[in-house]
């Protein structure tokens, strides 16, 4: 935690127009200033800063903040990030509250990293233009593969001189510690010697999102068998590789706008790219992308394009992540490179305009990609086209978020003209893959409570527990309610009440968070309201990186369509085909109607309890006269609900 002194140092130093004017280039008009908004593309200004009220907006596309908010939505920071930036800026030394022994070593060590890397970097680069050798035999390398002095110097490239300890000298010279330079993969001991690791090597900086060097990848001259072609800083405190994408720095604003981002695999490819004026790329290094690399991806954009070499090994490496990338709700594209050509040869060859165009036109998408591998793969083997046909399924079944309906229904259709088998087979089997997901996840994540609750049940039975045991119709619609609230809160459901407001009333009102059994379920009620009353507006989204492993699959469980619609809901409407958005109305006042009615039942039930051991005549009258009460209720309830639901 920031102290609270140090927030508010930071504060009082902010200065609006000079954080926005560092990302956005502004003119003075009156008390306020202006400029082209970073959040979309315009072209007359309708960005408006206003000192006074510290505060931005955008008359274009709506967006408001203040300098923190601005640093949020822009670099993506979270609140904390943009903090620490900001104290960077402005040289405020953080003070942090109850900071563990171990938590300041590695950031001690963090730091002295980047602070070396830096060192490094200006080491490099001064050696590849200011040095004999480095011009000689780095820069003019460079330049005959095409990459002009500008985007040398964006990229910071550098070069690490071939004898064996150039730099180890400089930075032994400069004070810095064998251990950390160790550390930073820059220096290795040879012959008990420090020396260089990356000699003779081309140097490519890798920076992370707000530019700070997180380490190098060092590129030979000429290809030598003996010696691989680049050499990768190993992983350390600031250097892990599953958590960074080559160019992000670079293409973070350009994904934004292109709301798309391309993904390729060397670090030439992202460079000559850049120079060719595509700037929305980064690369992954050739290997499978990971979890936290596509949550990188998702902050900027949900369509993410690869684009490899025809004949690359990496293709089989990239597409093994990407099932993950379906249940993020990432688009995924594909686009192979012709002719033994990658990007980086092949923008080269026929410039950033037949680039764009070529991909444009060869975007496969990767599903049907993967099919039509496959498919080659198998022939005629009648075995493994169901290998395939389950395959696919499975695939598209982790495209299950609520809004992607339509996308995944398209895929099946045209999966299932592809494999020319029935579209309702192919569907069905999707579906099965669905149920078996969500049934290991709501086992997994009732396991302690279950526990609890039914310490007779024997594990076997639980083994046995399928969909129909697990969601119930109370649990259903418990689950539907939390499912409403979160997908349809912000909803208008009156004039000044939103759908969230409407649903904490009822809730109130009549004590339904009593009979919300499930504890996860009501966990995510207690966390969204919260969250809504602090103004945040909360949507799956906000669930969906929440630190609670648990919590979120939960939420990306309720957000299944289709594979489990409130029970009233869903007999009640059948025969009509209007989407789920359009009914949301009768969704919730069927739900919410369930509910009241099984604690009513509830209610009858204690009641008839309490009339058998009732003493007196007049207790009993009394009993009765609730029964009656509480019937009546009921059968206005069922009579709204339809009759047809509870047999
Ligand atoms: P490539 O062999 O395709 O290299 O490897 P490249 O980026 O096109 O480089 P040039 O154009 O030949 O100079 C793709 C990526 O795989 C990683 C690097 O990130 C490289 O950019 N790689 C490759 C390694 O990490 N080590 C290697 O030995 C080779
Ligand atoms: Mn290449």
């Amino acid at each position: 935690m920031i102290s609270q002194e140090t927030i508010q140092q930071i504060l009082s130093r902010i200065d609006i127009v000079e954080i926005v004017g560092s990302f956005v280039k502004l003119k003075k008009r009156g008390a306020n200033y202006l400029g082209l908004c970073p959040f979309h593309n315009e072209k007359s200004p309708s960005f408006t800063v206003s000192p006074s009220k510290e505060i931005f907006k955008c008359f274009g596309c709506g967006k408001s903040g203040n300098t923190i908010g601005f640093l949020m939505d822009l670099e993506k920071y979270s609140y904390v990030e943009a903090l620490k930036w900001l104290a960077n800026k402005y040289n405020v030394e953080i003070e942090e509250t109850e900071v563990s022994p171990e938590v300041k070593l590695v950031r001690h060590t963090a730091d002295s990293l980047y602070i070396i890397n830096n060192f490094a970097q200006q080491f490099f680069s001064n050696s590849l233009f200011h040095t004999e050798e480095g011009t000689d035999e780095a820069l003019s390398y460079l330049k005959e593969r095409g990459f002009r002095e500008g985007i040398i110097e964006k990229f910071q490239l550098g070069y690490n001189p071939s004898a064996k300890d150039t730099f180890a000298k400089a930075a032994l010279a400069a004070q810095y510690n064998t251990e950390y330079l160790q550390k930073s993969g820059l220096v290795v001991i040879r012959d008990d010697k420090p020396a260089d690791n990356y000699r003779g090597r081309i140097i490519f900086p890798i920076h992370n999102q707000s530019g700070k060097i997180l380490g190098f990848g060092a590129r030979i001259i000429k290809s030598n068998d003996k010696a691989p072609k680049y050499i990768n800083t190993p992983e350390n405190e600031i250097y892990v590789k599953s958590k960074i994408l080559y160019g992000s720095y670079f293409a973070r604003m350009a994904i934004d706008k292109a709301d798309e981002c391309l993904l390729v695999e060397g670090y030439t490819d992202v460079v000559s790219l850049h120079q060719a004026g595509i700037e929305n790329v980064v690369a992954s290094g050739g290997t499978s992308l990971t979890p936290d690399q596509l949550r990188l991806i998702k902050k900027y954009t949900n369509n993410l394009t690869i684009i490899y070499d025809g004949d690359s090994a990496g293709i089989k490496a990239a597409l093994r992540g990407l099932d993950l990338a379906l249940e993020e709700g990432l688009n995924v594209k594909l686009v192979l490179i012709p002719d033994k050509e990658d990007p980086d040869s092949y923008v080269n060859k026929v410039g950033a305009q037949a680039f764009n165009e070529f991909v444009n036109k060869n975007k496969k998408d990767f599903i049907l990609f993967q099919l039509e591998v496959s498919l080659a793969d198998a022939g005629n083997d009648s075995a493994k086209k169901s290998v395939i046909v389950n395959q696919v399924a499975e695939t598209i079944s982790k495209i299950n978020k609520t809004e992607e309906f339509t996308r995944r229904q398209d895929y099946i259709k045209q999966v299932a003209e592809i494999l020319k088998i029935g579209e309702d087979g192919l569907n069905a089997l999707v579906n099965k893959f669905i149920r078996d997901k969500v049934t290991k996840e709501e086992y997994r994540s009732q396991q302690p409570a279950k526990a609890d609750i039914d310490k007779s049940s024997s594990n076997e039975q639980e083994k046995e527990l399928t969909v129909d045991t697990l969601f119930n119709k109370d649990e259903m619609s418990e689950r539907a309610l939390i499912r409403s609230l979160i997908e349809f809160g912000n909803y208008t459901w009156a004039e000044n009440q939103t759908v969230a407001e409407f649903l904490f009333g009822q809730v109130a009102d009549n004590e339904l968070d009593k009979m919300i059994d499930n504890k996860a379920l009501l966990n995510i009620y207690n966390i969204y309201k919260i969250w809504y009353e602090e103004g945040l507006k909360p949507t799956s989204k906000s669930f969906l990186y929440h630190e609670d492993r648990d919590l979120n699959s939960l939420v990306i469980s309720l957000m299944d369509a289709n594979t489990e619609i409130s029970p009233n809901w869903k007999e009640h409407f059948e025969g009509h085909i209007a989407t789920r958005e359009e009914l949301f109305r009768e969704e919730v006042l069927s739900t919410l109607n369930y509910l009241k009615l099984r604690k009513i039942k509830k209610m009858i039930e204690e009641n008839q309890r309490d009339m058998e051991h009732a003493g007196t005549e007049n207790d009993q009258i009394l009993y009765l006269q609730t029964h009656q009460q509480l019937k009546q209720m009921e059968m206005e309830l069922t009579k709204q609900i339809g009759t047809v639901i509870f047999k």
